[in-house]
């Protein structure tokens, strides 16, 4: 049997997930997970590059614990995949410096979303580790010898970063790494409960994968809908309307939505009955979701050991991957002269102090 190809994504810790997080990500984590090698990185050495206080980093051991709960409730299955503590494979920070030489200042400066992030943690000025960004997350995604990576479409830019720097690596030294294939959400940037552009923590507008069913319930009845609607028999949008992009996603009764939407069209169907029948069919795709999370949840100390198992895998993997760059390097060469040479000099001096 010839080893599976390797797959490396991974998401800064901020707590708990959304449904545009499972429809963005998440799904096509759990379908690619038999397919391909998994390592699924919790990236809180990238948080700190815009949040490095000792209050985020408090955070990170909660945050980081929802989060991998809600992977799991998604259907990620730790015996296939590793999860893992990106700061405590430490190996990713010395991956990191030799990367930073293969790249330059200019390069790295030109990428809006760094500057993007600086600005929405309100910083004036880049930080250096900012800048680097993009440099350790090449680090990630090359410490396995990963040959897919999965994200969105703010991350693509990055993914390129770390192809250039693999291709450089293998020039200068020796072929070490693949080139890592980029692999973009197909599915459009799910909308917010109250029709902004995007399903977001901060903007107040998410349905939770662990929000429970009375909750899911009370956000649908509240979302937005087509405002210039005020009366059930008045026709309405559809399109570009949440509650039906929500229906589209989420409602496997295909013929349901299509009847929904004419009789909105023509005036014929209130609001109530449209957001009744969207709340049963979230809830119906969350059940199995609240299944899982019941069961881990049931089991203290499982996530923690998941993390933890998934951890020391990946040191492993990345100890391989060190080593081998160091060879390619000729830095095992140097320092395999230096301690030949001192450990001769030892032996000789022993030799002649038992012979005086
Ligand atoms: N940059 C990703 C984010 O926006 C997180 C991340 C860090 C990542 N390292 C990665 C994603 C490696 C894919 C591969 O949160």
């Amino acid at each position: 049997m010839t080893e599976k190809r390797r797959l490396l994504t991974g998401d800064r810790p901020t707590g708990k997930l959304h449904l545009g997080h499972y429809v963005g990500s998440l799904a096509n984590r759990v379908r690619l997970q038999d397919a391909y090698r998994c390592y699924f990185l919790i990236a809180d050495l990238h948080m700190l590059t815009t949040k490095p206080t000792r209050d985020d980093v408090e955070k990170i051991g909660a945050n980081a614990h929802s989060m991998v709960l809600d992977y799991l409730a998604a259907g990620i299955d730790p015996r296939k995949s590793a999860i893992y503590l990106q700061s405590e494979v430490h190996e990713v920070f010395e991956m990191n410096l030799f990367f930073e030489m293969l790249v330059t200042v200019p390069r790295l400066s030109r990428l809006p979303s760094l500057k993007d992030m600086a600005r929405a943690a309100s910083l004036e000025e880049m930080p250096f580790g900012l800048l680097g960004y993009p440099v350790l997350q090449a680090a990630d995604i090359l410490l396995p010898r990963a040959h897919l990576v999965p994200v969105g479409k703010d991350n693509v830019a990055h993914v390129e970063i770390t192809r250039e720097i693999a291709r450089r690596f293998n020039n200068l030294y020796d072929e070490v790494f693949p080139i890592p294939d980029v692999l973009v959400s197909e599915t459009p940037t799910l909308v917010g409960t109250d029709g902004q552009a995007k399903m977001s923590k901060s903007l107040n507008n998410a349905i939770f994968l662990s929000d429970d069913e009375k909750t899911v319930r009370k956000k649908v009845f509240s979302m937005y809908t087509d405002p210039n609607r005020i009366r059930a028999d008045i026709p309405g949008r559809v399109d570009g309307n949440p509650v039906f992009i929500y229906h589209d996603v989420f409602n496997p009764n295909k013929a349901e939505v299509a009847d929904l939407k004419a009789r909105y069209r023509a005036g014929k169907v209130g609001d109530v009955e449209v957001k009744e029948k969207l709340a049963i069919a979230i809830n119906n795709f969350l059940d199995p979701l609240r299944e899982r999370r019941a069961y881990y949840e049931s089991q203290s100390g499982i996530v923690e050991e998941v993390i933890y198992d998934g951890t020391m895998h990946t040191r492993e993997v990345a100890q391989e991957t060190l080593l081998a760059m160091r060879k390619a390097m000729g830095l095992t060469g140097v320092w395999n002269h230096i301690r030949r040479k001192s450990e001769k000099r030892r032996q000789k001096l022993a030799k002649a102090q038992i012979e005086d």
